[in-house]
């Protein structure tokens, strides 16, 4: 474990960095990056942002798939994700836009998005690195418990638990918490090449003890990293409080 979360914002921006330049990418082989939301990332991408800033790293030839998006609200809203990875990163570093993938929640035919976000990833190959966060219940993405592991790109309802946590963005009132999500499936994830998960605070510690040291089970869907060959989690000081 690393102490603080920015720490781990650090380290992980530079893990990402080093992949980006070994794997040294042009515009016919892009490195493709899949990205989470959330408040744990938020110290990974002002880092990412000062690496770029500071000439260590250009994201021109790197695609992203972010891996999940509220259903019901307008993608300019401030708490969607589209807007989130704008502001937080995408409008920060020299991205393309034709090179970002975000599920869209406002699709007429939700189904149909979401074959066709698996189809474009499979048009690339692989994800070459998965970079997410995870839920206190130890969701992955919007793969809430009970989830398949085997899932793919789906609409997922949200849990009650799910929707409380994230009212915090949306004036402390569930009512205006989306109940639907387009999300990845684990099986999704698990297709990727590295996955790096991402823990941090004394509140994911049951989270990470259940990654960590938990038996495989769909209960707490991020348990499946343990069937990853090339899977990491950086995680705080306070995260590891249940080991
Ligand atoms: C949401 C997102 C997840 C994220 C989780 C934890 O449920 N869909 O991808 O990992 O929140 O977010 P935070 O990092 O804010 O705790």
């Amino acid at each position: 474990p690393l102490t603080t979360p920015a720490q781990v914002g650090r380290w992980s921006a530079a893990h990402i960095v080093n992949k980006i330049n070994a794997f040294n990418p042009t515009a016919d082989k892009p490195f493709v990056l899949g990205l989470p939301t959330g408040g744990t990332p938020l110290t990974t991408y002002k880092e990412l942002i000062k690496l770029y800033q500071a000439g260590d790293v250009s994201f021109k030839h790197v695609v992203t798939f972010n891996m999940d998006e509220y259903v019901g609200i307008d993608k300019h809203h401030a708490e969607s994700y589209y807007t989130f990875m704008h502001s937080n990163f995408f409008d920060h570093v020299d991205i393309q836009a034709d090179n970002i993938n975000l599920l869209n929640g406002q699709a007429e035919n939700l189904e149909a998005e979401c074959q066709r976000y698996e189809d474009k990833i499979k048009s690339y190959g692989k994800i070459n690195l998965f970079m997410g966060g995870v839920g206190v219940d130890g969701h992955i993405a919007f793969n809430e418990p009970a989830s398949s592991l085997a899932s793919r790109t789906r609409v997922k309802t949200l849990t009650e638990d799910t929707r409380i946590v994230n009212s915090r963005f949306f004036d402390n009132d569930i009512n205006q918490v989306p109940k639907l999500a387009l999300t990845v499936g684990v099986g999704t994830l698990l297709d990727a090449e590295e996955v790096l998960i991402l823990i941090t605070g004394h509140n994911k510690a049951q989270a990470l003890q259940a990654a960590v040291e938990g038996s495989v089970n769909h209960l707490w869907t991020v348990t499946a990293l343990q069937l990853h060959a090339k899977s990491i989690i950086a995680c705080d000081e306070p995260a590891t409080m249940e080991l």
